[in-house]
């Protein structure tokens, strides 16, 4: 059942250009420009004409609601918060009659993100999941909602569910800046030509994975890490921070790049490895300058870059290489080394990698 893999979890990083694809069959036809959500349906034009919308989520699906933060406000132009559901719920939130809230959920099961889109709906909201569990309480407390596809998930460590969330929640996007106008059509057909490229890109991104293993050999007894990333990169950081606490129990932090200065700098000696993501973006001489500030305090970088740089190489200990993409779309290829990254050093220190200690594969206790 593990398809010839030692581990589900491998088994599932390695299933991604296929669970992607899954995630966009039948829904979108970058040809002919059709990207059709029937999942979101009866409450498209309220979504296209929301004020606000509110993503509650937790642990990886809430980094999923980061990145997804990022491309509503700059495809549609319409704020987003992204919550913690388990704040969310406890803290008398503002929702008016009528906001969006985005539930992400692949288990669908995760009791304070039911408990934030219960309150939610309580207050009038019109409350849209993001599930890949078909038949989920999740999915049955929704509105309406757009199933993720991935298929079954068994390693507790969230991989190709959070790519196809991202996936999903770009298809909402698009669909939304589409019938808002806030994308040029030229630019949308563009977007949904890069989107359907992608299983390949992260199929590529998949042949790092001897490479990897090879740096996860020399950091496996690492005691912390860092992993810095700026804009839609920020929340790959995050997410691989968490990839490596889970299942290898590392210490490790994910950081926007340039809040280093303001505190985790401090942790930089030879001892600490810092995984950058650098791929070329708008942020990219930004970060390139948070790479010299790490290695000048002696700092072990591994960077994720993109393909053909040659100026990083030069500065790190290690690089590892990706396709390129928009910006918005990287998250999806990027993450794809720190999965891997996570799932060797966990292995080289005989964790038992599918099923960390202290960890259940959905949450159903608040
Ligand atoms: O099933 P959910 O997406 O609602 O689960 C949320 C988190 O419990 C989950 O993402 C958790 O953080 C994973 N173990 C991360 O790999």
């Amino acid at each position: 059942e593990k398809g010839g893999f030692e581990h589900f979890m491998l088994k599932e990083i390695f299933e991604q250009p296929k669970s992607i694809k899954d995630c966009f069959r039948g829904r979108l036809i970058a040809n002919n420009g059709q990207l059709v959500l029937g999942g979101i349906r009866e409450y498209a034009n309220a979504l296209t004409n929301a004020e606000r919308i509110v993503i509650v989520a937790c642990g990886t699906s809430w980094h999923a609601g980061l990145v997804a933060e990022y491309i509503f406000e700059e495809f549609c132009r319409i704020p987003v918060e992204v919550e913690y559901a388990s704040e969310f719920r406890y803290r008398n939130p503002i929702i008016r009659e009528g906001d969006i809230v985005i539930a992400i959920s692949q288990s669908g099961e995760t009791a304070d993100t039911l408990a934030a889109m219960e309150l939610a709906k309580s207050k009038g909201a019109i409350v849209l999941g993001v599930c890949n569990v078909v038949g989920s309480s999740i999915s049955r407390v929704s509105h309406e909602g757009v199933y993720t596809h991935a298929g079954p998930e068994i390693g507790v460590a969230s991989t190709k569910a959070f790519t196809a969330q991202l996936t999903v929640l770009t298809m909402i996007a698009l669909r939304v800046a589409h019938r808002k106008g806030t994308m040029a059509e030229q630019r949308y057909r563009s977007f949904l030509a890069e989107l359907e490229s992608i299983p390949a890109k992260v199929e590529k991104a998949l042949k790092t994975d001897d490479q990897v293993k090879k740096i996860a050999a020399l950091f496996k007894d690492s005691r912390n890490c860092l992993y810095l990333g700026r804009g839609y990169n920020f929340p790959v950081a995050l997410e691989g921070a968490l990839k490596l606490k889970e299942i290898s129990y590392i210490h490790a932090e994910g950081y926007p790049a340039a809040e280093m200065k303001h505190g985790p700098i401090a942790l930089i000696d030879e001892e600490m490895p810092v995984v950058v993501i650098a791929t070329r973006d708008s942020s990219y001489d930004k970060i390139v300058s948070n790479i010299q500030e790490v290695k000048a305090r002696k700092g072990k970088v591994i960077a994720i870059v993109s393909e053909g740089d040659s100026l990083i190489p030069g500065m790190v200990d290690h690089t590892i290489e990706v396709p390129g993409t928009h910006d918005a779309l990287m998250p999806m290829v990027a993450t794809i080394p720190l999965q891997l990254l996570s799932y060797h050093i966990a292995v080289m220190r005989n964790c038992n990698v599918d099923q960390p200690r202290n960890l259940a594969k959905s949450v159903t206790v608040e």
